[in-house]
C-alpha cells in the first residue's frame, strides 16, 4: 500500500501526540496529585482531648450538613445511601460510618482528609461532584481531623452505598477525570486560618469551606462545573428548579437594610418577623444552621455583609401594573384561599405565616420560587425550638395555571408590591419541569 502523503500524516501524528498529551495530563491531574500531610499542631493553640475532638466534629458535621446528605430519615446516622437527584440520574451517598465492609472502617486519617481535598478514595476511585470537594478542600486539617474522629465514635453501621443511575458514560471515571480536569482546581493548596480569625474571617470560612453556600447560590455552565466558591450571585437550583437569591443583593435578601438581628433570626431558626425559610433553605435550616452558635451565625453575616458593601446594588425598576381582568380574579382567589393564613393585607402572622406584603422574596424578579410555592405548598424548617412548622397546601390540584398566574400577579403588585405579572405560560412551564 503507498504510504500516506506528508500532508495528511504529519497532522495526524501531531493531533495523536495532542491528545496523548492530554490523556496523560488528566490521568496525572486526577491520580497523580496528593494532599499534603500538613501538621496540625500550628493550627490550634493547645492539643484537645479526644472528646472535644469528638464534639467538635460533630459540629462541624452541621454546619458543613454532611449529616442530611449522608442519613436517611429513619436509617442510622452517617449511613449514607441518600439518593440526591441531579438532571444526569440519581447520585447515592456513602456510607461514613466505622463499618470495615461498606463504611470508612479500614480509612486512615490522612485518607479521609485526602477524599475531603481531592475528591478521591485510598483506592483512586474518583468521585462523583455532588460531594462538594470544592468546598471540602477548603477545610482545615484540624477540623478535618475532628469530623474524622467524630465519625470514628459513631456505631458501625452495615449499608452498602446503592449504584448511582447516572446516564452513560456520565458516571464512567474517565468521564468524571475529564469533567473534573476542567473543573475542580485540585492543585491549590487549602488557605491556613489564622489561630484566632477575624469575625470575617470566620465568616468567609463558614460561608466557603463548610457551608458550601455556592453549591447552590452560585452559577453552573450546561455540564454542571463546579460553581466559584465564592460566587452567591444567585442560581436556578439545577434538578430541582429553585432559585436560590443572590447573597450579595441588598433588593433580594435585605443583606444590608435589613435590622441584623431579623436576618440573623430568618438565618438560624428560619423564621422571622416576616419571612418564612422554604423549599431547600428550609432544609439547610433544619438540618445545618440552626445548630451554629450565635457567633458562628454573626460571622456569616459580616463577612456577607463585608462582600455585599463591594457589589453592585441595583433596584429593580417598579413593573407595569398587571391588568385589571387578571387581578380581578387573582384578589378573588387570595380572598377565599389564601387571606386566612397570609392576612387580608397580606400582613401575614410573625414567626409563623410570611408577610406577603413588602416581601422581597415575592418581588423577585424570577417567580419560580413563587410557582413552586403555590403549586407544591410547603413547610417551614422543623427545628429544636420550633418541631412542627407551619405549613402551606398544596394548589397543584385546585388551581389551573391562570388562575395561579393571577393570584401571584394579584400579590405581587398589592400593599406596595410593585414587581411584574407573571403570566399562565411562565406558570405552565415550571409545572411541566415539576411533572417530568
Ligand atoms: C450535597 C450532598 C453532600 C454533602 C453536603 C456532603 N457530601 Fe459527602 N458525599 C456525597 C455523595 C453523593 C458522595 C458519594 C460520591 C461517590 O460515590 O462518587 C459523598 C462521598 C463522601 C466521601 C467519600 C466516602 C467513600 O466511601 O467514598 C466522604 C469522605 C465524604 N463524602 C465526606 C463528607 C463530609 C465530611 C461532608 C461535610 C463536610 C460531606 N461529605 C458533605 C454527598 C455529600
Ligand atoms: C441546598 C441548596 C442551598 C444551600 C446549600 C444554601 N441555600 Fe440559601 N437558599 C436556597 C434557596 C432555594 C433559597 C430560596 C428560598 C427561600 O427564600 O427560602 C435560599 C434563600 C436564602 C436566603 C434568603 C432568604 C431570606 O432571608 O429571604 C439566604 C439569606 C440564604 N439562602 C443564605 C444561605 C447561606 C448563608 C448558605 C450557606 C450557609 C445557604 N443559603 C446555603 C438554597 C440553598
Ligand atoms: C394554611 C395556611 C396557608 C395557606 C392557606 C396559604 N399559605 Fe402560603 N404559606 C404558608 C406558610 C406556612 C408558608 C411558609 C412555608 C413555605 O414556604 O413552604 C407559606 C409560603 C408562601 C409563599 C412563599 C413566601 C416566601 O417568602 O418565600 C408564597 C408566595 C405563598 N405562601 C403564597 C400563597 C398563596 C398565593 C396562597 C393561596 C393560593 C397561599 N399561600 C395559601 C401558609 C399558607
Amino acid at each position: 500500500m503507498k504510504p500516506w502523503p506528508a500532508w495528511v500524516r504529519i497532522p495526524l501524528l501531531l493531533s495523536a501526540a495532542l491528545w496523548l498529551a492530554i490523556a496523560i495530563w488528566v490521568v496525572w491531574d486526577n491520580w497523580g496529585r496528593q494532599a499534603p500531610t500538613a501538621p496540625t499542631s500550628t493550627e490550634t493553640q493547645s492539643a484537645p482531648t479526644l472528646d472535644q475532638q469528638i464534639e467538635r466534629g460533630q459540629y462541624l458535621a452541621q454546619a458543613g450538613n454532611c449529616v442530611a446528605c449522608h442519613s436517611v430519615r429513619g436509617q442510622a446516622l452517617m449511613s449514607g445511601a441518600r439518593g440526591i437527584d441531579t438532571p444526569f440520574g440519581t447520585v447515592y451517598s456513602s456510607n461514613l460510618t466505622p463499618d470495615k465492609a461498606t463504611g470508612l472502617g479500614s480509612w486512615t486519617a490522612q485518607d479521609f482528609w485526602q477524599a475531603l481535598q481531592l475528591g478521591r478514595t485510598p483506592s483512586g476511585r474518583l468521585l462523583v461532584p455532588v460531594f462538594p470537594y470544592n468546598h471540602t478542600r477548603l477545610i482545615s486539617r484540624s477540623d478535618s481531623d475532628a469530623l474524622w474522629h467524630w465519625l470514628r465514635s459513631l456505631p458501625p453501621v452495615h449499608q452498602p452505598q446503592p449504584a448511582h443511575t447516572l446516564r452513560w458514560p456520565l458516571g464512567t471515571q474517565a468521564a468524571l477525570a475529564v469533567w473534573r480536569s476542567l473543573y475542580f482546581d485540585a492543585s491549590s493548596t487549602a488557605p491556613t486560618l489564622p489561630v484566632t480569625p477575624t469575625p470575617v474571617q470566620r465568616g468567609a470560612y463558614l460561608v466557603e469551606a463548610l457551608g458550601h453556600c455556592a453549591a447552590c447560590h452560585g452559577q453552573r455552565d450546561a455540564l454542571g462545573g463546579f460553581p466559584d466558591v465564592r460566587d452567591l450571585s444567585g442560581a436556578l437550583m439545577p434538578g430541582q428548579g429553585w432559585y436560590a437569591p443572590n447573597l450579595l443583593s441588598d433588593a433580594q435578601t435585605g443583606i444590608l437594610s435589613m435590622d441584623s438581628a431579623q436576618w440573623l433570626r430568618r438565618l438560624q431558626t428560619g423564621y422571622n418577623h416576616r419571612s418564612v425559610a422554604s423549599g431547600p433553605m428550609a432544609e439547610v435550616v433544619q438540618h445545618s444552621l440552626q445548630y451554629l452558635n450565635a457567633q458562628d451565625v454573626q460571622a456569616m453575616l459580616a463577612y456577607l455583609q463585608q462582600r455585599a458593601r463591594q457589589a453592585p446594588q441595583t433596584t429593580p425598576s417598579p413593573a407595569p401594573t398587571p391588568r385589571w381582568s387578571v387581578l380581578e380574579v387573582g384578589q378573588d382567589i387570595y380572598k377565599n384561599q389564601c387571606a386566612q393564613c397570609h392576612g387580608k393585607e397580606g400582613q401575614g402572622l410573625p414567626e409563623a405565616y410570611p408577610a406577603l406584603a413588602g416581601s422581597l422574596a415575592v418581588q423577585l424578579s424570577d417567580p419560580t420560587n413563587l410557582v413552586l410555592s403555590v403549586l407544591q405548598g410547603g413547610f417551614g424548617p422543623s427545628t429544636q425550638a420550633r418541631p412542627y412548622p407551619y405549613g402551606m397546601p398544596p394548589f397543584k390540584m385546585a388551581l389551573d395555571d391562570r388562575q395561579i398566574g393571577a393570584v401571584l400577579s394579584y400579590i405581587r403588585s398589592q400593599w406596595g408590591n410593585q414587581a411584574g405579572e407573571v403570566t399562565p405560560l411562565q406558570v405552565n412551564r415550571i409545572r411541566a419541569r415539576q411533572d417530568q
